[in-house]
């Protein structure tokens, strides 16, 4: 058997451990910067051996227009207490007509990794909170096999009112919340963007690319790194591609210079 053929096992046989079952390896900490001067210290240096099968993709041209939503580099320096309440109150688009409660995110208010998602489901939109419902569930295990909890990183959505019947986000409530994201990203200062799913990715990159084209790159989103996986929801219906996003997190491990984790 060739060397890829003995990854591709070694990776589904360790997602398989990782994403399927309760009891998961203890991993270390991620070391949480005290400030943004230190916060890039622990990063592998650039010229680190190169990161394997991902490779580095530049920013998407997107064409700046007066209602762009990337912005240059100034940060508004909004606190994530002062985002929360303003999504709280919200009336840009539809979605606070249906919605239960809004979802701003939750996590690390200085995580080094951040996870963005498409939008809150049922549960979410009940508790407030991001990922909480059985996507939230395989998303815990998959910060867990990191050597990660949830507390260490932060997660958010695309959008934070939940859209009637769990339908895809439209572009103009895409449009209308980006402002908060970039916010929150602003406030937080992560190092790595994981992007769960092609709604995430595309979204963020101003790309409208299939999840295929996504995978396996490392795109800039604005000086940070952005890593696209499959959106938890959608490996629950093809547990098989698990492998691929674990394949994924490694590869948002190594630009951390997060060691592996080692079974307790
Ligand atoms: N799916 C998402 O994209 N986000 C959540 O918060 C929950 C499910």
């Amino acid at each position: 058997m060739d060397a890829k053929t003995w990854r591709a096992i070694r990776l589904a046989v360790e997602a398989e451990a990782a994403f399927g079952i309760d009891v998961l390896p203890k991993g270390p900490k991620i070391p949480v910067p005290v400030d943004s001067s230190t916060a890039s210290s622990s990063l592998a240096p650039l010229n680190d051996p190169p990161i394997s099968p991902a490779k580095v993709e530049p920013r998407a041209q997107v064409a700046p227009a007066a209602d762009t939503l990337l912005r240059d580099a100034s940060s508004t320096g909004k606190s994530l207490e002062d985002i929360a309440a303003a999504v709280a109150t919200c009336e840009a688009c539809s979605l606070c007509e249906t919605r239960t409660k809004t979802v701003p995110g939750q996590g690390h208010a200085k995580a080094r990794l951040m996870f963005v998602g498409e939008a809150p489901g049922y549960n979410e939109d009940q508790e407030g909170l991001a990922f909480v419902g059985p996507a939230g569930q395989l998303l815990t295990k998959m910060i867990k096999a990191m050597g990660l909890s949830r507390d260490e990183v932060f997660i958010a959505n695309i959008l934070k009112c939940r859209p009637p019947e769990n339908r895809v986000p439209r572009p103009e409530e895409a449009q209308a919340c980006f402002h908060f994201l970039l916010d929150q990203i602003d406030a937080v200062n992560p190092e790595v963007i994981c992007a769960l799913g092609g709604q995430a990715a595309n979204n963020l990159l101003k790309r409208s690319d299939p999840m295929y084209q996504l995978r396996g790159k490392i795109f800039d989103f604005e000086g940070r790194q952005l890593v696209p996986t499959y959106h938890p929801s959608y490996l629950l219906r093809s547990p098989h591609e698990k492998a691929k996003a674990w394949s994924d997190l490694q590869v948002v491990m190594k630009l951390l210079a997060l060691p592996t984790p080692k079974a307790s």
